[in-house]
């Protein structure tokens, strides 16, 4: 399916600049530092050196982090300059992790490969449909599940860019009640869920696991 986020990061002028813009000078920094801090919270649980998929992995941050944590790492993209980018840092830092280009709504891996596959600053981004496709996906490959959603707009950060600073986000936002449905739908349930930083900003990793022997139920 075609929605904004697929194509967007192709574009050499947007991966270029991505992780300068937001995770780059004192605000960026404290965004990286707790979107890993979510992370890692959400990971516990999933044995040590267990193998994790990093989906998108992007320029790799969160990949970068679990290989250093001790993780076996596979990053997937669909964005050919995103994977580039993600080699020539995990080069710089020698924390290394192999990478394919992949469309995350038809993942090229047999059914549990991964103990874990985690999906950070995606959901947001995709319609519905698409979220559960993905959902679904993850659920089939991996043991365990993490996606990070925005689950309501009640947060310093919407106060501030959306209502005094009018900055048009292309956000879907999905109620408490709406994730409950979609994750249902894509064959998983709720174990736990982590907000990134209550009040301030609105994203929360659910952690998900498949309900025993279903893949979901929609089509
Ligand atoms: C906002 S970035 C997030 C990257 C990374 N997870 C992070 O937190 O920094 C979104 C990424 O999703 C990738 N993407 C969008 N649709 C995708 C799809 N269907 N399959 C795989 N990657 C996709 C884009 O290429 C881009 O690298």
């Amino acid at each position: 399916m075609a929605y904004k986020a697929k194509k967007h990061y192709q574009d050499t002028d947007v991966s270029s600049v991505y992780d300068r813009v937001r995770f780059r000078g004192p605000g960026g920094a404290l965004v990286n530092w707790l979107d890993q801090r979510l992370l890692m919270s959400a990971v516990a649980g999933i044995r040590q050196g267990g193998r994790i998929l990093d989906l998108p992995v992007g320029t790799g941050r969160m990949a970068r982090r679990l290989t250093a944590e001790g993780y076996q790492v596979i990053g997937a993209d669909v964005s050919e300059p995103m994977l580039r980018l993600a080699q020539q840092l995990a080069a710089e830092t020698g924390e290394n992790a192999p990478l394919l280009r992949g469309d995350a709504e038809e993942l090229p891996f047999a059914d549990k490969t991964f103990d874990g596959a985690v999906c950070f600053r995606l959901m947001p981004h995709l319609p519905a449909e698409t979220r559960e496709k993905i959902l679904r996906e993850m659920g089939r490959v991996g043991r365990r599940v993490i996606a990070v959603y925005q689950p309501h707009r009640a947060s310093l950060w919407w106060l501030w860019n959306g209502l005094i600073m009018r900055r048009k986000m292309p956000l879907h936002f999905a109620s408490p009640e709406e994730l409950e449905r979609e994750f249902e739908r894509s064959g998983l349930r709720l174990v736990r869920s982590h907000a990134m930083l209550r009040w301030i900003f609105m994203q929360r990793a659910y952690v998900l696991e498949p309900i025993s022997g279903d893949q979901g139920t929609a089509g």
